[in-house]
């Protein structure tokens, strides 16, 4: 993709004025504002109609920046060194003299941070004064924006600018892992935990079921198309759309494959534009084939899982 920079001159311009622009990162598009800023943060949740008590991921150019904000500690340098910029979230202790607006943190003492590797963001993040706040570009509890197309359909016009960047090449959000004391993930994403394990080399906890939410990115009901769909099914009903990883070489209209050939990589980046198109071409329901529970594909089960709840 051709980086045009005049287009993040103007996302630029807006942020400096503490205006909510969307911007694309190699998981999925962000509503992105000035994180310093209680106004741009506040036009962030209203705008996505988050539930308040749901902080923003705070996104960084690298280690000089987050330093000013954050308390770092080894097993963060070691996955930074290794993993970043890539699509993973670390969860760190905020410092005291952070200016994090605390509209982002819902006051909490820690802070959700990444550091995007998509070309054009890295380009706006090193120009920028500021950390971005950015969660998902999509309405809260729905499937999350791979495109401009996508982001458009969800805002229209309410969102003043959208920073074009191409189709987002992870498709799926990060992984994040909380790192204030002993490593856990908190949500599984486009990096594959194994990768994590080897290079901290220990064994990591799990927690992305917890009975005390600390991450609604765990709430049930989330990643959901609009419409209602269930899993594991060997067969489906009358009128279903039925998803699968692996292409089949037969002709049915209303049969969807993630993948050519079952690779889940390539599963996990097309789910969300998949499901988008089912609801497009009016489908009422979802019915899902069994989805290998290794790699990516855990991720991918995880958000079935959790927009079957809706
Ligand atoms: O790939 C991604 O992570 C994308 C791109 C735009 O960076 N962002 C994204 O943001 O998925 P969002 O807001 O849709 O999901 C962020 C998740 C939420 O589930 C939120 O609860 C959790 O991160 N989170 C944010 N701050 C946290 C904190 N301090 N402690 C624990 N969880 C936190
Ligand atoms: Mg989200």
């Amino acid at each position: 993709m051709k980086i045009n920079l005049s287009n993040i001159k103007k996302a630029k311009n807006f942020l400096n004025k503490s205006e909510c622009v969307a911007i694309p990162t190699e998981t999925v598009y962000g509503l992105a504002g000035n994180a310093y800023s209680d106004q741009a943060c506040m036009k962030i949740f209203r705008l996505k109609k988050r539930p308040k008590n749901n902080p923003l991921i705070v996104h960084y150019y690298d280690l000089k920046k987050v330093k000013k904000d954050c308390i770092l500690n080894n097993n963060f340098l070691k996955l930074y060194k290794k993993l970043s910029p890539g699509p993973i979230t670390f969860i760190l202790n905020l410092k005291k003299n952070s200016k994090i607006s605390k509209i982002a943190t819902n006051k909490k003492n820690t802070l959700a941070v990444r550091f995007p590797k998509h070309p054009v963001t890295r380009i706006l993040l090193k120009e920028l004064k500021f950390p971005i706040a950015a969660p998902s570009a999509n309405i809260s509890s729905r499937v999350s924006a791979v495109t401009s197309n996508d982001v458009k359909d969800d805002f229209g016009k309410r969102i003043k600018y959208i920073l074009e960047g191409g189709r987002s090449n992870i498709g799926i959000e990060s992984t994040i892992i909380d790192l204030r004391k002993d490593p856990k993930i908190l949500r599984l994403g486009g990096l594959d935990i194994n990768v994590i394990k080897k290079i901290l080399g220990k064994k990591i906890l799990i927690n992305i079921n917890p009975a005390k939410v600390s991450a609604p990115g765990q709430f049930k009901t989330h990643y959901s198309p609009g419409i209602p769909i269930r899993l594991n099914v060997k067969k489906i009903k009358k009128g279903e759309a039925y998803l699968m990883v692996r292409r089949k070489k037969v002709n049915k209209i209303n049969y969807y494959f993630l993948s050519k050939k079952g690779n889940l990589k390539e599963a996990a980046k097309n789910l969300y534009s998949t499901l988008r198109k089912i609801r497009k071409d009016k489908y009422k329901s979802i019915a899902v084939s069994k989805i290998p529970n290794v790699g990516l594909g855990k991720t991918i089960n995880d958000r079935l899982l959790r927009a079957s709840k809706f």
